[in-house]
């Protein structure tokens, strides 16, 4: 039996939450670890594997080059992305970019995170009817690391149509390496290439106290980043940052509009926000899977996962695991703890974690002191949930407060 026959495959059109969440129900319980004939991956399920999964780099690559063609503009882009990169690689590139996108540098940015939202929402203000992925949800990440990392206001669009093309295709298979994405890929990441290049040595010849600045001097034991390097995780950012931001803010919405008494809660008592988030982030995971890449033979639950394979481990069902969470198909904004795995696990957990906190924190308070009743209207349009959990388009009725 393949995936598709037992009601979701790879190879399908697309596939909504509802429909994503059935199937891993289902598989936890049958088929926790599932060879996917049609597509030609592993699929593994619950939480135990899926973290184990994350936690052991040796066993399950992070590295795909083998899968891609070589692509001169691919392989540049490729040198600094850490999300790609095994130990010891990963390390080096991931403690000098920590150095430069520190906790504290990412805190300082919430007066801008909040004048940005402001003009987001001031652009329209008074209306009655909102996009929200258009209006803000979309427009907030990009704008901040753009900020972050000094863009000229205005090169902004230009890096906005950057952020869309790497994103898009956006179906579940794109996840997976391929040639026909690679040499898509390459088109708009010499352009990016291109450009980051210039900004990179402008900031080099004139430092700032922006974060290409400091990764351009950023040293750890006498290694520092070369350009091609800072561009690949300037790349990273956008690809990893954005998206991913924007379906959590979308996520907050439609788990309000759906438990009305947990918006009420909220405007009662805002400090009960930092929890909604985890509860969202775990409800409605943004990123579904995550994918590594077997190095030797590997036992997982009981089978064996052959050498060389993709293994894709679904953190929107490791977030649903009934042996991990008591009744994990309710909303409960005080659950503790809340060990989702919607920001990884391990060496690669989301840089961008504290980011996507604040931003959405901001936009969400925000958006409840300033709009007194918001509720979801007709046209809602949702990514292919087997990649992204999270509206592309969500009309709002709002009342200004
Ligand atoms: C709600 C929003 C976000 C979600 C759900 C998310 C999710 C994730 C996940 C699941 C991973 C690990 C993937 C894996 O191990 O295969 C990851 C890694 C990463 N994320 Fe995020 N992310 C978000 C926002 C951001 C933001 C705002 C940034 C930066 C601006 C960012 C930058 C990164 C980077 C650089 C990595 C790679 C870290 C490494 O490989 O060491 N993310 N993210």
């Amino acid at each position: 039996m393949t995936a598709t026959e037992r009601g979701v495959g790879l190879a399908d059109q697309s596939a909504d939450a509802e429909t994503m969440l059935a199937w891993f129900r289902r598989m936890r319980e049958s088929e926790p670890v599932s060879h996917d004939e049609q597509a030609g991956v592993w699929h593994v399920f619950r939480h135990s594997d899926v973290e184990r999964m994350l936690a052991e780099p040796g066993t399950f690559s992070s590295d795909f080059s083998a899968f891609m063609p070589a692509q001169k503009d691919v392989d540049r882009f490729l040198k600094g992305n850490l999300l790609r990169k095994d130990p010891p690689q990963h390390r080096k590139l991931r403690t000098l970019v920590s150095k430069a996108f520190t906790p504290a540098m990412v805190a300082r940015l919430a007066p801008r995170i909040e004048v940005i939202t402001d003009e987001l929402l001031d652009a329209r203000a008074g209306a009655e009817q909102i996009e929200l992925i258009a209006d803000l949800a979309y427009l907030l990440p990009v704008t901040v690391i753009a900020e972050l990392l000094g863009i000229p206001a205005g090169d902004r669009p230009m890096f906005g149509r950057w952020a869309d093309s790497l994103v898009a295709p956006e179906s579940q298979t794109s996840f997976i390496p391929n040639e026909e994405r690679t040499k898509a890929m390459a088109i708009v990441m010499r352009e990016m290439n291109a450009y980051c290049l210039e900004h990179i040595r402008d900031r080099r010849a004139r430092p700032g106290d922006d974060l290409a600045s400091k990764l351009v001097a950023a040293e750890v034991d006498g290694q520092r980043l070369d350009d091609e390097e800072i561009i690949g995780f300037v790349g990273l950012l956008l690809l990893a940052g954005h998206i991913t931001t924007t379906a959590l803010l979308s996520n907050v919405v439609l788990c309000l509009d759906e438990f009305p008494h947990v918006a009420a809660e909220l405007r009662a008592d805002i400090s009960a926000l930092p929890g909604t988030l985890e509860e969202v982030l775990r409800f409605r995971t943004p990123l579904a899977p995550s994918m590594r890449r077997t190095t030797t033979d590997v036992r997982i639950g009981d089978h064996t996962v052959p050498a060389g394979k993709i293994v894709l481990g679904w953190l929107a069902s490791a977030n649903r695991d009934e042996r991990r969470f008591a009744e994990p198909d309710r909303f409960d904004i005080r659950r503790t703890p809340n060990p989702h795995l919607s920001f990884g696990h391990g060496i690669h957990f989301c840089l961008g974690a504290p980011l996507a906190r604040l931003e959405v924190r901001i936009a969400v308070e925000k958006m409840l002191a300033r709009w007194s009743d918001i509720s979801v209207g007709e046209g809602v349009e949702h990514h292919d949930a087997r990649g992204i959990v999270g509206a592309k388009r969500l009309p709002l009725h709002v009342r200004w407060a």
